[in-house]
């Protein structure tokens, strides 16, 4: 039987990378591995997964250098002479081995004012959103975000300046800035306007590049730059 060298990060911020050695089979994922490891070798082994399927997002790594969900990640695709290297999510914090703390993370989009803000009551009517609304359709592009945390450990603005609120907040604030039924449209502005906030991010796009879901976060942050824009030019920031 054929058989992986996988290098897995062992410790917290110090530590080190440990070697073990599994079985390689079929349609292998980058998570088999490690559940393999933690099951078979070392039950010390800390990671975090889920569904397994692509829909909740806590598996995600950093893989030979790259972040990635681990459950959708083929062994085939990443394996460089039959040797992977597994590490957390860069970027933030680590708990201990693979777990990464997501916090920091979840702060931002609150700091982002990334909760949707309801305008209308209970007696309200319903509101209608035409699918067709351009407002719709911009938030329907990145509506579909999981929180994974890939974006956000692939951006360097986010290494370089770790105030940056990040892809994946700023593009939650573009969903709601696009979002008609939403009552605080004034002070998520403000709040993705500052320093740390949408202009500080370089287009670079590595958040885009990386994203599982294909989502844009670079084109709702060029969204956000010019309602910020437009909002300042009419004095309302
Ligand atoms: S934008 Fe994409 S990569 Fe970023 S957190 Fe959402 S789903 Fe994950
Ligand atoms: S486009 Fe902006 S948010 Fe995305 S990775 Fe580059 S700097 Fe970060
Ligand atoms: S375990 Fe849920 S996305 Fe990978």
């Amino acid at each position: 039987m054929s058989t992986l060298q996988v290098s897995v990060w062992r410790g917290a911020a110090s530590g080190e990378y440990r070697s073990y050695e599994v079985p390689r089979h079929a349609s292998q994922t980058v998570l088999d591995l490690v559940t393999h490891i933690q099951r078979a070798i070392d039950p010390t082994l800390s990671y975090r997964f889920a569904c397994r399927v692509g829909m909740c997002g806590s598996c995600a790594m950093t893989v030979n250098g790259v972040a990635r969900w681990t459950c959708r990640t083929h062994v085939a695709k990443v394996a460089e002479n039959d040797r992977i290297q597994i590490a957390p999510l860069a970027n933030l914090p680590v708990v201990k081995d693979l777990v990464a703390d997501m916090s920091g993370f979840f702060d931002k989009w609150a700091r982002a004012r990334g909760q949707f803000a309801p305008s209308a009551t209970r007696k309200d009517e319903f509101a209608r959103v035409s699918p067709a609304s351009p407002e719709r359709r911009e938030a329907n592009a990145g509506i579909e975000c999981i929180g994974c945390g890939v974006c956000y450990a692939s951006c360097d603005v986010v290494s370089w300046n770790p105030d940056y609120l990040g892809p994946a907040a700023l593009n939650r604030a573009w969903t709601l800035v696009n979002d008609v039924r939403d009552g605080a449209q004034g002070e998520r502005l403000r709040a993705v306007a500052g320093d740390a906030g949408c202009h500080a991010c370089h287009t670079h796009m590595s958040c885009t590049e990386r994203c599982p879901k294909q989502i844009s976060p670079t084109a709702g942050i060029a969204g956000l730059k010019r309602a910020a824009a437009r909002a300042a030019l009419k004095g309302e920031l």
